[in-house]
């Protein structure tokens, strides 16, 4: 910690624990100390900490081949673009490495497709976003949020976007009256805002609106796709994912125009994201308009390959599910009646409990603290919420004994505050 507090840039306040191992849902400290990991890495972390087939195919394929450039054809990019463009039915994948870089590259996609299919006049493309959102950390992306730590002092702001309220079809019915409107960014639940789940039939009757004006509807699922929230994607709605088939509920299920993932992507041992969409968006952007050193290399390829994999292979998704009832029901049996308690929410396994205090105040951070003292690992986000999100292998007794953990530390914090 005193190292990188020396030598380290000051961007981060990390929970004081030092992480040295990983398995599964378990981490362990420089000490040893054992722990539940309660955040896997924003999310990143689905299919478990060092998962071995995953963490296999990343060995494997970096004492083969690391990294072409994409100069080149790669053996291992062609069959990954081909299983993930089949697994979630779009004609084409994109692949880049972080998260923000794939936002920034549906952000390029939805202007050029404005310009050149949809007749906006240059330079007038509009995109839509709601407040609260977390897309990112690029100049372009802070520069539609309103979270002012994210942009305050990083001005100028990159022009050509409109916030409207989340969960707002009003708002945005309103919004899509400007015939310079090319897309709708939305997070299908609000991560970082504090797990915000909006009505459940925003997301279609949104999408459905933006089909009406022509507008594309770009679905950041960086952190709820690849399982999250009990189903592939956020915006498969109530789909079981059952047997590998995708149901595609009328009711529910949403079908992007655009389509962003990151993080579990990859099983977080190598950063890889992707946008898909079809054809007539994609093919709007040609060669040496777009790109990255490291976007579809070999190791990503392969790593994500075996990342989807073992998502089907080990019914991640219904895990999901199940576990996020068990959590929040069990929660709320335990813990709800406390007047530390404001509120349980979430999907599957992307969870938050609001904390009955003001947001600059420190008792959610003193929480984490408890928590970690008692082998659970979990972060505030914006004050007051603190955010639940084990990576989906968890087992029932496993969140058994994480509900036990955590009953005990809230319990005994409201008795002692
Ligand atoms: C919804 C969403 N979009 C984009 C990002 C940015 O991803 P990255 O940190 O990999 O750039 C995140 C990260 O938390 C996210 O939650």
């Amino acid at each position: 910690m005193a190292l990188e507090d020396a030598h380290g840039a000051h961007n981060y306040h990390p929970l004081p624990v030092v992480l040295k191992k990983g398995e599964g849902i378990r981490v362990w400290d420089v000490e040893g100390k054992e722990y539940f990991d309660f955040l896997s890495a924003y999310s990143a972390v689905n299919q478990g900490h060092s998962h071995p087939r995953i963490v296999g195919a990343l060995v494997e394929q970096a004492q083969t081949l690391a990294l072409t450039s994409r100069a080149f054809y790669n053996a291992e990019l062609g069959p990954f673009e081909k299983a993930i463009t089949e697994r979630f039915g779009y004609d084409k994948v994109l692949a880049m490495n972080s998260g923000a870089e794939a936002v920034e590259t549906a952000i390029k996609l939805c202007r050029r497709w404005a310009y050149d299919v949809k007749g906006v006049p240059a330079n007038q493309a509009k995109i839509l976003v709601c407040s609260d959102n977390f897309h990112g950390r690029t100049s372009t992306i802070v520069s539609f949020s309103n979270d002012p730590d994210s942009y305050g002092g990083f001005g100028p702001y990159m022009p050509g976007f409109e916030r409207i309220p989340y969960n707002d079809i009003a708002a945005l019915e309103k919004a899509l009256q400007d015939p310079h409107v090319a897309g709708f960014l939305v997070e299908p639940i609000q991560g970082e805002a504090g797990v915000v789940v909006p009505e459940a039939d925003f997301i279609p009757r949104a999408a459905a609106l933006c089909a009406a004006k022509n507008v594309l509807f770009i679905a950041d699922e960086i952190q709820t796709g690849i399982g999250r929230t009990g189903s592939w994607l956020a915006t498969c709605g109530n789909c079981q994912c059952g047997g590998g088939r995708c149901e595609r509920q009328a009711a529910t299920y949403v079908r992007a125009d655009i389509l962003i993932l990151g993080k579990a992507l990859s099983g977080g041992v190598y950063p890889v994201s992707a946008v898909l969409a079809d054809d007539g968006i994609m093919m709007t952007i040609k060669p040496g308009q777009h790109g990255s050193t490291f976007g579809g290399n070999p190791i990503a390829a392969k790593v994500a390959q075996a990342a989807l994999e073992v998502m089907e292979e080990e019914a991640l998704m219904q895990n999901a599910r199940a576990r996020g009832e068990q959590f929040r029901d069990g929660l709320k049996a335990r813990i709800g009646h406390l007047s530390l308690i404001k509120g349980i929410r979430g999907k599957g396994l992307l969870n938050a409990v609001l904390i009955n205090d003001s947001p600059e105040s420190s008792t959610a951070w003193d929480l984490c603290m408890a928590l970690r003292d008692a082998g659970l690992l979990a972060k505030p986000t914006h004050g007051n919420i603190i955010r639940f999100a084990p990576p989906l292998v968890i087992s029932a007794e496993e969140m058994d004994e994480a509900l036990n953990r955590m009953e005990k530390v809230f319990t005994s914090f409201e008795q002692s505050h």
